[in-house]
Order: C-alpha cells, then structure tokens, then sequence
C-alpha cells in the first residue's frame, strides 16, 4: 500500500476563475463544468459566491441539488446574511461546505474594513459559529493571510478552529508570497497553533508572480493538506494555481513530496479543454500539461533520443493527462456507439436523443470532410444540443460580398421564434466589421466590439473555426461563441450569440426576477 499522504483538490474554477473578466458563464456551462470536474475526480467543487447576485445563487442551488461525488461549496462573507444565502443554496447537498472569509492582514483591517484586530477575531468567530449552526461542513480563510502579521493569524486561526471550522484556508490573496514564505507561514501554523490537528490546512494561490504552484507546492511539504486551485489556473488578474500543474507535479515527483490527490489525471487535456471553450480564454501553446506544445518535440537532438528511449525527454507520458496519441478518430464508417465513447471522453454525457441528433450530423459532416477530429466532434455537440433556443435570435441566412481592396458588404437575416429582422452594411477594413453592424442594425442593439479572437478547432485546412466575441452592451461585457467550418458564419453566430446574452440579462434585469447572469464580486 502507498504510504504517500493523499491532498484534497479544491477546484474554485467556478468560483474565483470565474471572476476573471471575460470568464463569466450560465447557468448550463457551469453545469457542464461541474459535471466534468465529477469525473476528474475534485474532492470539493467551491460553485460560487450566493450572495452575489441571483445567477450565482441559482448556480450554487443547481449544482447542489444535482451532483453528489464530491463536496459542494459556496463562498460567503463573514455576514448573516451572506451566510444564510450561501446554506439556502446548499441545502439540498448530502456534503454541503460552507466557505466564509474576512481579511485580516493590517492594510485590509485598516482600510478595507476599519476594524481593530479584536473585532476581526469576533466576526470571524461569530461567522463560523453561524455556519456551523446549519450542520455544514465549515471552511473559514483569513483574506491575504500572506500579508497578515503571523502572530495575529495563529490568533485568528487558533480560534475559528476552537468556533468549528474544520478547514482553514491560507489565501496569498495579491500573489505576494514566495515558496520559503509560504512555506514558513504554514509551518509556523503547524506548530505554533495548539489546535491545528483539529483541522486541514489549505493554500490558495494567486499567480501575480507566477509563483502560484511553487508557492502552493512549498505549502503542502509544510503540512497543508488541501489545494485550492483552478482549471487552466484561470482567476483574479494573472489568476490561480493551476491544477494540472500542481497535480502532475505532485504524482510526477512523488519521490520527493510523498503525496498524491486523488485526481483521474487521463482527463485533465479534455476538461482544459472544455473550461477553454466554454471561457473563449484560450490556452497558450507551452503551457504546462495541457498547452499544444506541452509533449510535442521538434529539436532533432530531442527527437533522436525520444526515438531511442522516451524518458530521456519526457518526464511524464501524454497518453497519463489524456493527450491521444492522434486525435484522428472517426470517420464515414464510425458507428454511433463509437461516437458516443468519443464524445464521452471528450467530457460530454449524451442521452439517447442527443446521441441520435448529433450521429444525423456526424455521418454529414463525414461525407463532406472524410476525417473527423476531437474539435470537429466538439463542434458539432456544441452547434447541435447547446445552441440557441427559440427564444433567442440565430441566423436565418446571409449574403457576403467580398472584394479585395474593395467594400465588404453583408446582407443578414436573423429569426426569434417567428420574428424576422433584416441587417444589412459594408465595410472597407473587413467582412467581420461589416456583419457586426449589420447585426447592430438587425437587432437595433447598442453594441461595441470589445475583441474577438479565432480558432481552428482541428488540424487541416478545411478545419471547424471556434470565434469568441466579446461585445459591450450599456457598460457591461457578454461574451458569445460561434462555431463554424466557415469563418464568416462563425463570426455571425458567436456575435449573436453575445448580443443574446445581453438582451436576455437586461430582460431580467429589468423585470427584477430570474436568474441574472451577472459576474461575482469581493
Ligand atoms: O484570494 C482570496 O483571498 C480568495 C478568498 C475569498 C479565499 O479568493
Ligand atoms: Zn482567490
């Protein structure tokens, strides 16, 4: 039997990486992404902060009620009402946490809060004593606990352990902390608070320095024993310790930390991939684990030698984070159960009629383009199961005139149920400029283009293209997405699909009910 200690995964990509601007999400891709990180295997899921604003709340009610598999967590300040928000979303749960914070390092005391040291100690003992009233499992952190004098954090954490909470949390909130620092903080914890063995310790990262994963790897050989982390390390600012990376550095280098997680590494490449395409925030090419590059070899000195024996170049096996060897998978002759084991692996649970719909559009796709890739897989899921529904606008045809060194001119139609609206512009720089207005025009929606960015979804030429674009809309930023093997129509789709979300948030906002989807903040 391993002897290695075994640290639990706290995944906040829900929560913290989605307060990255531009990372928001709805309803249904947070679904999506709590179901993936089910399968890859995260101890806690943190679905959001409930308090706010009601699209966090009914995130954080939906996850709750729906997933078992892994403990579900939802965010609060140290404040009644935060509080109560945060157990009437998580109520439903069979292992519900409740995660309540108040900073407590002197910057934050004096000018965030105004609050003396004793009154800090107070609130956040009355606040973890609120949450444990309801039965939840209780997580307590002291915000920018790596700035905070560490004889006043012992204080803190001695007494919200003593108050029940049985995790505490150490966040380097601004990314400040180096390895030795935080390494230190956490022993001086271990030893220096009588009753730490009543709780876990766990480090929560941010990466303003890019030493998110050091710093919380420094943390685990100090005794932390949980990890808060985040798919692709996405987050506040330059964003969190990303988890691929501090859980293949842990299972790669056990020799040398002695621990694991409990994490299915096979799906780490499928589930980047999917908070990649669900956020539009691409992931760089020499990424760590899940970037293109990350296992691909072009010095020849480098090939001749993987040729020869593999572990002199490669320290751990792509086929270990779900990497295929070749993402060539399917062609004309696949057969459906084929591409539901596909699909499967790719991070998508498909019931029997969606397996139907998108098999249809398969055997299409694959007479017109003989090989099928994972992005082409992808694509088709996406524009088939999750794409407009009737109550929002999506293309009805379009009539593109381009010219070189000329005007681009486009004429769109777009339908909502059985409203029909009509678009039409031109443009001399270029054919997504000329669409962008003639959707403006369409929809009668004050828009500005904030920037869109374009993708091809596989390798060849005759590629599906993933376009994300985000549009400003009376101050606030919606993102959309469009998928196409034709660039023009995904610009087209990915635009409307932004201008929906903005029609849609200001519906409900404006009738003051529903589920808003509108982004979290500390
Ligand atoms: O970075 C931070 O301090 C946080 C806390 C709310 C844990 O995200
Ligand atoms: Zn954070």
């Amino acid at each position: 039997m391993s002897d290695k200690r075994i640290i639990k995964i706290f995944d906040t990509t829900l929560r913290d990486g989605e307060q990255s601007p531009g990372a928001s999400m709805n309803l249904e891709e947070k679904l999506k992404v709590a179901q993936a990180l089910i399968d890859l295997g995260v101890d806690i899921i943190e679905a959001g902060f409930p308090i706010a604003s009601p699209g966090d709340f009914e995130a954080v009610r939906s996850i709750a009620s729906t997933f078992s598999g892994a403990t579900i967590c939802g965010l609060a300040r140290c404040a009644e009402a935060d509080i109560d928000r945060a157990w009437e979303a998580l109520q439903d749960n069979p292992d519900p946490r409740i995660h309540v914070f108040l900073a407590t390092s002197a910057i934050h005391r004096q000018f965030k809060l105004k609050m003396t040291p004793d009154e800090i100690v107070d609130r956040s003992v009355a606040g973890v004593r609120r949450a444990a009233s309801y039965g939840a499992d209780v997580e307590f952190s002291p915000e920018d606990a790596a700035r905070t004098e560490i004889d006043f954090l012992c204080r803190v954490v001695e007494a919200v352990i003593d108050a029940g909470a049985t995790t505490v949390n150490i966040p380097d909130t601004v990314g400040y902390a180096t390895p030795a620092h935080m390494g230190g903080v956490i022993h001086s914890l271990m030893n220096r608070v009588p009753n730490i063995d009543k709780a876990v310790i766990s480090i929560h990262c941010h990466n303003d320095l890019g030493l998110a994963v050091a710093n919380s790897l420094a943390a685990v050989q100090a005794g932390a024993g949980q990890i808060e982390c985040t798919i692709n390390g996405i987050g506040e600012r330059a964003g969190n310790c990303a988890l691929e990376e501090v859980v293949m550095a842990m299972r790669t280098r056990g020799d040398f930390y002695s621990c694991d997680t409990r994490i299915n590494s096979r799906k780490l490449v499928p589930t980047s991939q999917l908070i990649s395409s669900i956020t539009g925030m691409h992931v760089q090419r020499n990424k760590a684990i899940v970037g293109k590059n990350a296992f691909a070899h072009e010095a020849g000195i480098h090939q001749d030698g993987m040729l020869k024996e593999r572990t002199t170049y490669e320290i751990m096996r792509p086929e270990d984070v779900g990497l295929e060897k070749t993402d060539l998978v399917l062609g004309k002759h696949s057969g459906r159960a084929a591409l539901a084991d596909r699909a499967l692996t790719l991070g998508y649970h498909l019931n029997h009629d969606q397996i139907k719909i998108v098999f249809e559009q398969f055997k299409k796709l694959a007479d017109e383009k003989k090989e099928v890739y994972d992005g082409d897989i992808v694509a088709l899921i996406e524009r088939e199961l999750f794409g407009t529904t009737n109550q929002e606008w999506s293309l009805v045809d379009y009539q593109l005139i381009s010219e070189c060194g000329g005007p681009q001119k486009i004429d769109i139609a777009l339908r909502r149920g059985e409203e029909e609206v009509k678009g039409s512009a031109e443009s001399r720089k270029g054919p997504v400029e000329a669409a962008f207005n003639a959707i403006r025009e369409a929809l009668s929606l004050e828009m500005e283009c904030v920037e869109f960015d374009a993708k091809s979804m596989s390798g060849g030429e005759d590629a599906s293209v993933d376009m994300t674009f985000q549009i400003n809309h009376k101050g606030e930023i919606y993102r959309g997405r469009g998928i196409s093997l034709n660039m023009v129509e995904a610009a087209i789709i990915a635009i409307v699909n932004a201008a929906n979300r903005a029609i849609l948030h200001e519906r409900v906002v404006t009738s003051g009910t529903g589920a808003a989807q509108t982004r979290s903040t500390i």
